[in-house]
């Protein structure tokens, strides 16, 4: 048995969670390679599954990438959850089975009501790594941006600035099948002043953090909800499910990622092998 694990060309060389999967897959005796999604040359038919993990220049490229995933057999998660997760109006959805996401208004334009509050956050709907992303302290700037990123064509989203993510950070829960695998913590992105910025990459401190029992139940309920919006049969192979804090101290979804999440594998102990596990489960024999 063969398994993709599927990357980028500006990745597949820094993706801290890459080796640690093929290493696992080499203790199952099973053939593992990588592969770059965008490369011509590779026959996807020829895997048993095909993981997508680091493809994340499909930014600016999103209807490419899915249009690729489209075409590959064996796929996971499939191109119907990657074409859900990577725009985040899911949250929309999610919020609509009852999920507590975080106060979102969408699209605002200048002299619209933003909530009585602090800080604001704008940014597009379809992101990834804070980029096109602000924390402002003035309505003015949050309108601007907002209404900038329509201008572009894009959907906005306005967001109180959640406080607690300054000192608590965010937790970044990773499940395989459903099933709980680790946690992380992930400190804050988004500095007070500094406006809109592409770089932000270098800036993710992580490190283990067990999850409460109600971060835990909120993120199974929302895997759940996502699972019945999608009329998937089963849970994704992999999910997760970010959380902050409210000011009233109940937890949050920020994001829930089913596209291309960093696994955080390095801070895991044996996350690489329950996610090996969950892909041979799902290899029929
Ligand atoms: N409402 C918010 N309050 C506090 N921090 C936020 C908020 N929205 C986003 N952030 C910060 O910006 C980062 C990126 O936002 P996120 O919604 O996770 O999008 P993505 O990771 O897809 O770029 C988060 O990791 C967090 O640090
Ligand atoms: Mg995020």
């Amino acid at each position: 048995m063969t398994i993709a694990f599927v990357s980028s060309s500006s990745a597949i060389a820094i993706d801290p969670d890459l080796p640690l999967l093929l290493e696992a897959a080499g203790r199952r005796d099973l053939r593992a390679e990588l592969a770059v999604w965008d490369d011509p040359g590779v026959d996807w038919s020829s895997y048993d599954a095909v993981v997508v993990r680091s493809c994340w220049d499909y930014i600016g490229r999103r209807e490419e990438f899915l249009r690729w995933a489209a075409t590959v057999p064996q796929l996971h998660n499939s191109g119907a959850i990657l074409t859900w997760s990577t725009d985040k109006t899911y949250l929309q959805q999610l919020e609509a089975s009852g999920i507590p996401i975080i106060e979102t208004r969408w699209d605002v334009a200048p002299g619209d009501d933003l909530g009585d509050h602090a800080e604001w956050v704008v940014k597009p709907t379809i992101s990834a790594g804070s980029r096109d992303t602000a924390r402002w302290e003035t309505a003015e700037e949050a309108w601007e941006h907002s209404a900038a990123l329509v201008a572009a064509g894009r959907t906005s989203m306005t967001q109180p600035y959640i406080a607690s993510v300054d000192d608590e950070g965010e937790t970044a829960m990773l499940y395989f099948s459903g099933t709980f695998s680790h946690a992380i913590r992930k400190g804050p992105l988004l500095e007070r002043g500094e406006g809109v910025r592409q770089d932000r990459d270098s800036r993710e401190t992580i490190s283990p953090r067990v999850p409460s029992p109600e971060q835990r139940d909120l993120a199974e309920r929302t895997i759940d909800a996502a699972r019945t919006a999608m009329g998937l049969p089963s849970a994704p192979l992999y999910a997760r499910v970010d959380l902050v804090t409210a000011p009233n101290g109940s937890p949050l979804v920020i994001e829930l990622e089913l596209a291309e999440p960093s696994l955080f594998l390095p801070q895991s102990h044996g996350g690489e092998d329950r996610l090996i596990d969950a892909v041979l489960a799902r290899i029929a024999p």
